[in-house]
This record gives structure tokens, sequence and C-alpha cells, in this order.
């Protein structure tokens, strides 16, 4: 694909349909393009059926389009096997999953290491394990530019910790964590590492495999996906010696009124009837993910927020977090404007058209760490080009004239 953001855009029915519409809210909800509504329809009109359990033409058709959707999480992922990949109702649900799966072999004495930089979802699943069993949780702090603190590391890193649990970007500040970084460290004191992948995925495909992680979480609706989805990637032998989470149908092999034996991996983690449309609408997403050109997406996407970044330092009365380093950064940027409240601003830029989050965005901690309550913030997608910049702009200068 050779072409540029504005042909991008028009692959996005939301933002064809409503060429004025600032949209910079892709952290939370990502939009999505004809080719994925095209599968969903086509799925839900043509293959609907549940999986896995009937013998008809059409039921196996959907469990073939299902298992389709596996192996296309697969291939973004590069992962070694399409068994390692389990279909959750979102990242959310994958954390808790793998938090309360990997939870129960720990015990008091044993540490979990997450960063102060976690959303909520990666940091209270892991509370509720330590009430749970009693396990230790470290944390490694964040610089004053919300990077995490990699020289305390070994500090906080002991030989008790059992699992390193980080995001690979934050929602907030936009920092990419230094992973495979991480991951030596962690390896070298016998820990598994678990990232959440929410907020780096819709930039780009992952390779699991030369991360070197142990498990991956991400959700469909933040790569162009439906809502509704999400993936909990693990290594087999660690997916293999998880107990499950979950207990209903399709998760059992034979099932008696003593007890069950378990179905394979990764049947035993989705128990009940998995989110088949989705999972389809996720594979479509991710196919067309792994063609496009991303090296040029991510120039696109580096320069918008240089400008955005440079256009807020100079007005002067922002304060904007994040790594001024656009190598250690991806397109999300967080402010606050002196004196102003981020909800009146996001209230006052959304009805002049131009979608931004506002508050804490489920990360308390950072923003405790960073001396700050709330925070405004516009997140990037590769449909986004200077004319929603222009419209953030444009939108904070009357903002400014009229709040102050
Ligand atoms: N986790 C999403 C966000 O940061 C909802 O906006």
């Amino acid at each position: 694909m050779s072409d540029g953001p504005q042909s991008w855009r028009s692959r996005f029915p939301l933002l064809a349909n409503d060429p004025a519409l600032c949209y910079l809210d892709s952290a939370a909800m990502t939009q999505v393009p004809q080719v994925v509504l095209d599968a969903l329809v086509e799925h839900e009109s043509a293959r609907r059926a549940n999986v896995q359990r009937g013998t008809y033409g059409l039921a196996e058709a959907a469990t073939e389009a299902y298992d389709k959707a596996r192996e296309s999480v697969r291939r973004f992922l590069n992962a070694a096997d399409w068994r390692e990949v389990v279909f959750t109702g979102g990242a959310t649900a994958s954390i808790n999953l793998f938090a309360y799966s990997f939870g129960e072999r720990l015990g008091p004495g044993d540490e979990v290491l997450i960063s102060e930089a976690e959303h909520h979802s990666n940091l209270l699943p892991w509370q509720l394990l330590r009430q749970r069993r009693g396990i230790t949780l470290r944390v490694l702090p964040v610089t004053g530019e919300g990077r995490l603190d990699l020289s305390q590391l070994d500090a906080v890193l002991g030989r008790r910790c059992r699992l390193v649990a980080i995001a690979h970007c934050s929602n907030v500040s936009g920092a990419v964590t230094d992973v495979e970084y991480i991951v030596r460290a962690a390896k070298a004191a016998g820990a598994a590492v678990f990232v959440d992948g929410a907020q780096y995925v819709q930039h780009g495909p992952v390779d699991v495999r030369a991360l070197g992680v142990d498990a991956y979480a991400f959700s469909g609706h933040k790569c162009f996906g439906p809502s509704g989805i999400g993936v909990l990637w693990a290594r087999r032998e660690l997916l293999e010696s998880l107990p499950p989470c979950f207990a209903g149908g399709g998760m059992g092999g034979r099932v008696t009124l003593e007890g069950h034996s378990l179905a394979d991996i990764p049947h035993r983690f989705e128990a009940g009837t998995p989110p088949v449309g989705p999972a389809v609408g996720l594979g479509a997403a991710l196919e067309w993910m792994v063609a496009l050109p991303w090296a040029a997406i991510r120039e696109h996407e580096q320069r918008l927020t240089k400008r955005l970044l440079s256009a807020l330092t100079a007005a002067g009365d922002f304060r904007v977090l994040g790594p001024t380093d656009m190598r250690a950064r991806l397109p999300i940027v967080a402010f606050g404007m002196d004196g102003v409240h981020p909800h009146d601003l996001t209230q006052l830029l959304g009805q002049a058209g131009v979608c931004l989050r506002g508050g804490h965005h489920c990360a308390q901690p950072l923003h405790a760490a960073l001396g700050m309550e709330a925070s405004v913030r516009a997140s990037l997608a590769l449909y986004n080009s200077d004319a929603d910049i222009d419209g953030l702009l444009e939108g904070l200068e009357r903002a400014r004239r009229n709040l102050r």
C-alpha cells in the first residue's frame, strides 16, 4: 500500500462520512475500516452459527472462520503456534484471566513486579491477587517524563520475583517500554514477563518471540477491530501449565458427576460460547494491518506528534507529559492547561468536533507520580492528518481565550 493518510481516512466510514471530525481518541477506541465491517457483515449473514459444537455445514463454516481468526492473531504476533492464542472479551479480561491463573501457584514470599505507569487494568488484578494469595507487589517507579526508571530495576527485581507485568506503552504519556531490556533482567532473576499491549498494537504488528516475553494481551477495539474481543497469548508450555479461570461448556474433556478432564489449550480457557463474530472481525483487522507500510505510518504518526508537542510547548501555558525523545514514544500526548480542568477543556473542544479524552485515564498512580490529578489526552492513529492537529490547536486557542 503506497497511499497516504487521506486515503487511509477514506477507508474508515465514520471518518469519511464526517470530514470535519477531529477524532483524537484512538487510545480509547480506534475506528473500524470498511474491510472489517465487510468481514463482520459477511460472517453474520453467511456463517452465523455456534462453533466447535455442530456438525452441519453452517456450524463447520463458523468454526473454520473462528479458527482462521486465531491464525490471523498468531501471524500478527509472530507466535509459534495457534494453540497459544486465547480469545477473551478484551485486554482487561485477558489480564484478569492471566493474573488469576498464573497467580494460583503463587503465595506469600512470591513477588510480582509492576510499574507506576500501569493502567488500572494491569494494577487492580494484581492487588486482588495480593489480597487472595498474600503475594508481595513491587513497583518500578517512573522518571519525571513518565518513562519507566530502569536505573531502579535492580532495586525492585529480586530473586523472589515470579513475574514482571508491564505495559508495552503508557496510555497517558505514550512512553514505550524497553521490553527486551526488562526481559533480559527478568530472565536473569528467574521471573516470567507478561506484557499489556493494549496501547501498542494499533501502531503495528508485534513479534512476541523477538521480544522474548512469556505472555501478551491486547484488545480488538484498539487495533481497528470490534469491541468485546481481546487476546491473551502465552507460550505453549506456560499456557499448558496454567489452571483455567472460568469453567463451563467447551473447556472440559470427559465430564462426569464426580469430575472432569480439561480440553486442550486454548479451548480450556474459553468456557462458554466465545465471541465468534468479533473474533472474525479482529482477524480481518489484523490481516489488514499486517499488509500496511508500517515504516511510513510510523514516520507520519511521529511527524504529527512532533508538531503537536512543539505547538503545545511553544504556547507556554500547557504542561506536556511524556518523553521528549520521539523514539521513546507513540502518538499519545497528554497535557494539562494551567488553571483549567481537563473536563472543561474536553467538553469545549468536543462541542467543536474535536474528540479528546480528559481525566485520569484509569492511571491515577501515574498522574500522582507526575504531580497531576488529571490531564487532557490526544491520541493519534494512522488516519489522522495535519487537519486534525489544526483543529485541535485552533480549539485550544479558542479555549484559552474563553476559559481564562
Ligand atoms: N484504556 C482506554 C484508555 O486509556 C480506555 O482510554
